[in-house]
């Protein structure tokens, strides 16, 4: 069990495309306790393996809706199968790689997602709401887009440059 540094925008290796995983193992499973936890400490409710560095098709979410209580729920190689195309649904959305950053953010109110758990046995989930909106914006991440690039170029050129001066007080703390 590690907490490990998240990377920050505008660091060039938030825009990999990460690469599926072969096989799910005890090295993975590692990798998936290691992203749990630092997704409890930032504290949030989702976290790309590229988020920590690492390349691979993985993602943890834990919406946390009861309070106290711990439900991460475990995606490798998630492929999107459909989504309501008609029905989209409008959150204020924020990024451990853009922290304190939000804004509002368009997508699809439903979707359908394939996926091999924790132990590596496919899965498909049927996600509305807030797990939605979560889900594709954790994928985005796998194919090296953040939800700022969802915005227009000024409004993302703003939230960067906050970042980075963000970034740059915290490391001179
Ligand atoms: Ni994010």
């Amino acid at each position: 069990m590690a907490i490990l540094p998240i990377l920050t925008a505008p660091d060039p290796r938030l825009k990999t495309v990460s690469s599926p995983v072969d096989t799910v193992d005890d090295k993975l499973r590692q990798l998936m306790d290691d992203m749990c936890d630092t997704m409890y400490d930032a504290p949030g409710i989702g976290l790309a393996a590229i988020q920590v560095g690492v390349a691979k098709r993985v993602l943890v979410i834990d919406l946390q809706e009861e309070e106290g209580v711990r439900n991460p729920q475990f995606f490798v190689n998630p492929q999107i199968i459909w989504t309501s195309s008609e029905d989209i649904s409008v959150y204020n959305e924020g990024c451990l790689s853009v922290p304190e950053q939000y804004a509002e953010v368009e997508r699809p109110a439903e979707c359908i997602v394939q996926y091999l758990d924790y132990h590596g046995k496919p899965q498909e989930l049927s996600a509305h709401g807030l797990m939605a909106t979560c889900l594709q914006h954790e994928m985005d991440h796998l194919d090296g887009i953040l939800f700022v690039d969802h915005l227009s170029s000024i409004k993302r050129n703003m939230m960067i440059r906050k970042v980075k001066k963000l970034v740059k007080a915290r490391t001179a703390e």
